[in-house]
């Protein structure tokens, strides 16, 4: 029998769920990917069907198994290491597995005026001492609470031991191990507003917080370890699951970012900047988050983050919402065709603002537009409006650790935009590293699974598959790079004033 040597990334996000197979090299023999539908029942609630997502993962991995002609050599998959969207609740029954309510997604504002409640009470120095986060509806606790508190009896019966919580990797596990395994790792515990990150515990006093019983919360194991093996009636045979972490932190270990100081930027969905800080937890004092970047052995390393919540998401609003451009790699194109912005700017504030605004409220709104302006202008402005983001971002962090950013390594699907990595490169004044594969996310998840399963020894061996794609370096004249920002910051402005 050959040595089990392949690695299954199970990669869970905000709108698709892709598996890839990963050989002991790091190359990657298939992918298998599906998009599955956002639900938005009100104003600013934004929801998943957990069954779309548990049907996508079977589908998902046995599609990337057959592509890989794996279908009769499961036993030479050596692990599975999953990935996924953070901070998204899901409650349900440990009897049968049911979910009592649909996921409610990180995006999701419906818990806004319960942050602004909590924070009136004075609690929130304490809560971000403790977490590293602040109290703003981004994040799990709230939304469970809501959960506890809207679906009828889901407090009784969470007080009764009958209900589990988890973020999407808890639950994913709870449904591959058959109901045996409730756990989750310590970067999604992270994102919870529970979890202690400098104890590397539930803490009991943020639970009485949130009100929320203990009963519900998962096992929070290190990152590279034995979580459970899969029931075996899915694949054919057990298959061990090895790897878990959210993923800009897995994001953060397939840029290989294991030294302090260094960053990493990943463009899905939203935009997660993330700066390795070795075991020092920085608390920001501009609203930056503090979060476990990863825990091995024991052994947490952590990072400052800051989080932008939509930055694909307005390409894909371009695409699916006023149906500006029918491909997403369309944007590249028009960017290059119009010599500047003619002073149009987006500020996609489509769910709020994240860090450093934290305005759950706000709006998003394009201004500057004159009758000159055209398509590509406004597609032009959704691109630089992430990289202003960004730049933001890069601001704050570097007040955190004192130190200044030279070089960030990007990922995500829109790095594959050279017009956006050049841009992203002039207004930060900063080298943008682009490696060759940028699935980072799911490459992470495999480098923690095949740690654990001794395919690969440590993070060292890791770092040697990194691999530079290319290279972007500023070339713009500081007069226009500080006129630009200028622009950026005047319309931002006008979005703050829309967080009613
Ligand atoms: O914190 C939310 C983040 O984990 C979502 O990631 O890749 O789906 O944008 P993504």
């Amino acid at each position: 029998m050959r040595k089990a040597q392949y690695i299954i990334a199970l990669d869970q996000g905000t709108t698709s769920t892709r598996s890839i197979i990963f050989t002991p090299t790091g190359q990657a023999l298939s992918v298998s990917r599906r998009e599955f539908p956002q639900h938005y029942p009100k104003l600013g609630w934004v929801e998943h069907n957990p069954e779309d997502i548990w049907n996508d993962a079977i589908f998902t991995i046995k599609t990337a198994i057959s592509e890989a002609k794996l279908d009769n050599k499961i036993s030479e998959i050596a692990a599975i290491g999953i990935t996924n969207q953070r901070e998204t609740v899901v409650l349900w029954d440990k009897a049968t597995g049911k979910p009592l309510y649909n996921a409610i997604v990180w995006q999701d504002r419906r818990t806004s005026e319960y942050c602004q409640k909590l924070k009136a009470t004075g609690i929130e120095q304490t809560i971000h001492e403790k977490t590293g986060l602040l109290l703003d509806p981004y994040f799990s606790a709230t939304k469970l609470a809501w959960l506890l508190d809207n679906v009828a009896n889901a407090r009784a019966r969470a007080e009764r031991g009958e209900l589990a919580f988890g973020t999407i990797d808890s639950f994913l596990l709870w449904r591959l191990t058959g109901g045996k395994v409730h756990a989750t790792d310590a970067t999604n515990a992270s994102r919870t507003l529970l979890f202690n990150i400098k104890t590397q515990s539930w803490d009991p006093e943020l639970l009485k917080i949130f009100n929320i019983p203990e009963s519900l919360l998962p096992e929070v194991k290190d990152n590279s370890t034995l979580f459970g093996t899969t029931n075996s009636e899915l694949f054919g045979h057990a298959i061990p699951i090895m790897g878990m972490a959210g993923d800009q932190q897995a994001a953060l270990i397939g840029q290989a970012c294991f030294e302090q100081g260094m960053t990493k930027a990943t463009y899905g969905t939203g935009c997660f900047m993330l700066l390795n800080t070795g075991d020092q937890m920085v608390i920001s004092q501009n609203r930056m988050l503090t979060t476990t970047a990863y825990r091995l052995n024991g052994k947490p390393t952590y990072a400052l983050e800051g989080s932008i919540f939509v930055a694909g998401a307005a390409i894909k609003w371009l695409r699916d919402g006023i149906g500006l451009i029918t491909h997403a790699s369309q944007t590249n194109d028009m960017a290059t065709q119009v010599e500047n912005n003619h002073e149009v700017y987006m500020v996609p504030a489509f769910v709020g603002l994240g860090a450093p605004h934290w305005a759950p409220n706000a709006k998003a709104l394009i201004t500057g537009l004159t009758f000159n302006a055209t398509a590509a202008h406004v597609a032009r402005a959704a691109l630089e409006s992430i990289a202003y983001q960004t730049y933001d971002l890069g601001k704050a962090m570097k007040k955190d650790s004192n130190s200044d950013i030279m070089t960030i390594r990007v990922d995500g699907g829109m790095s594959a935009n050279d017009w956006f990595c050049q841009f992203l490169a002039d207004i930060m004044n900063i080298t943008v590293e682009r490696p060759s594969y940028i699935e980072t996310t799911a490459m992470g998840a495999a480098y923690l699974a095949g740690m654990a399963s001794g395919i690969w020894n440590d993070l060292s061996d890791v770092s040697q598959h990194w691999a530079q794609g290319s290279t972007f370096r500023s070339n713009m004249k500081e007069d226009e790079r500080t006129k630009k920002i200028k622009g950026w910051n005047f319309a931002l402005k006008q979005a703050l004033l829309t967080d009613d």
